[in-house]
């Protein structure tokens, strides 16, 4: 097969031969593939000329199908002109402009490439505001691959994550002991808007958690950075903080804002605009105007078509689908965290075999079903490729209940 050609020439010289997410490690070595060639609408092709009916967009890059045609068109452009200059494009006071309309605590916006430049970026920021050192953050939550928080082990020193403490998601009486404990030390707290941890059931906050926590940061004065870098514009079209009701002092994105393109954005209230101005900030091709580009008529077309309530009606759809064909089939299966990005879970599954299985057979099926981490719905899914999709997993589940029986 070309893709196992391709990883043992990779493993020659890429260390891992691929890393991170897409490491044989995290997914399912055999079954999935190792390399992709080229991608449209709700389907990718592999090395090996596989379709397959995506569910993981791009680990959730992508919200509007790959290659949206306006977004597209935007960017060739913008490219025929250039990209990375000695100074950036107008398009990103326009970008800037947009973001801090459409998120009404946003005054001003910062950009970056990932996820992590700005989560690491806004705690620096939480503490130059505040003058404290300690971050909370949820434990097993992911915010990035900075020493300060990533899953790994390789290459790290206790130093790292003396200033980082945390606590159990949801119980919010274990946030203010941490408060009570380092009292006057806490710079700020970083959550994500739910807990979406890989390996594990999605956790939806309490009743009472955000506003608790908002609560909390008030009265000991810390800061509240909301990590939407997964869940940006797939709950809300003005944040994940509006799904949830409450209200963040720094939000960072990334992911679906570029619909593919490499761009994060942190927002913020006017309080924390000098802070911000004095934490350094800069990339080599961080002022890159294609990215900038896409970002913004992402943004328009979720705005336009209100996607991100599109995306959660699709996923209800299919995650209730879905749920009842595996009863069907004698299992207790649930669709866990919110049905735009659904974490699938089988009750009582703790070593994850059943999952592991049953994520094999929807491969045979060409769909891309990830055994570890949460699902992605795209706005290029339709109705049909939905059902489609729940007929192709009925196999999945009917051959996983032969094995078992
Ligand atoms: C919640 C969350 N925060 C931060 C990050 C880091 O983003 P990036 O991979 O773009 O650096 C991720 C990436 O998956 C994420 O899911």
């Amino acid at each position: 097969m070309t893709s196992d050609r391709l990883f043992d020439r990779a493993t020659k010289v890429i260390p891992g031969g691929t890393y991170g997410h897409t490491s044989p490690a995290s997914s399912l070595p055999r079954h999935f593939p190792s390399f992709t060639r080229k991608a449209n609408g709700y389907k990718f092709e592999d090395v090996d000329g596989n379709q397959w009916i995506d569910f993981m967009c791009a680990y959730g890059a992508i919200i509007h199908g790959y290659r949206e045609p306006s977004i597209e068109s935007a960017v060739d452009q913008i490219r025929k002109n250039g990209s990375v200059f000695n100074n950036p494009h107008e398009v990103t006071v326009e970008l800037a402009e947009k973001l801090t309309s459409l998120i009404e605590f946003a005054d001003w916006a910062v950009f970056a490439k990932n996820g992590s430049d700005l989560t690491t970026w806004a705690i620096r920021v939480a503490r130059e505001f505040t003058r404290k050192p300690f971050i909370i953050k949820a434990g097993n939550a992911y915010h990035g691959v900075d020493a300060w928080c990533d899953p790994g082990m390789g290459g790290r020193i206790p130093s790292d994550r003396s200033d980082i403490l945390e606590f159990k998601w949801n119980e919010l009486g274990q946030l203010k002991d941490l408060f009570a404990k380092f009292s006057n030390k806490i710079a700020g707290v970083i959550l994500t808007p739910y807990h979406h941890a890989s390996f594990a059931a999605s956790e939806m906050p309490n009743k009472e958690f955000w506003q608790g926590v908002r609560t909390l940061c008030n009265e000991n004065d810390a800061i509240l950075i909301l990590d939407d870098v997964r869940c940006g514009w797939r709950l809300h079209s003005g944040g994940s903080h509006c799904f949830f009701d409450f209200t963040p002092d720094l939000s960072v994105y990334s992911k679906a804002l570029g619909n593919g393109y490499a761009i994060s954005a942190c927002v913020g209230g006017d309080f924390l605009k000098k802070a911000a101005s004095d934490v350094f900030l800069t990339g080599s091709c961080w002022n890159d105007a294609v990215s900038m580009t896409a970002a913004l008529y992402s943004l328009r077309i979720s705005e336009e078509r209100n996607v991100a309530q599109s995306v959660l009606q699709k996923g209800k759809f299919f995650c209730e689908g879905i749920e009842d064909i595996a009863n069907d089939n004698g299992f207790e299966f649930n669709m866990t965290g919110p049905p735009s990005m659904p974490y699938p879970w089988f009750n009582g599954d703790d070593n994850l075999f059943l999952i592991q299985k049953f994520c094999e057979y929807a491969s045979q099926e060409g769909l891309f079903f990830h055994p570890y981490h949460n699902w992605f719905i795209s706005n290029a899914h339709t109705q049909d490729t939905l059902l489609d999709a729940m007929e192709r997993s009925r196999e999945a589940f009917v051959n996983l209940r032969k094995e078992l029986d």
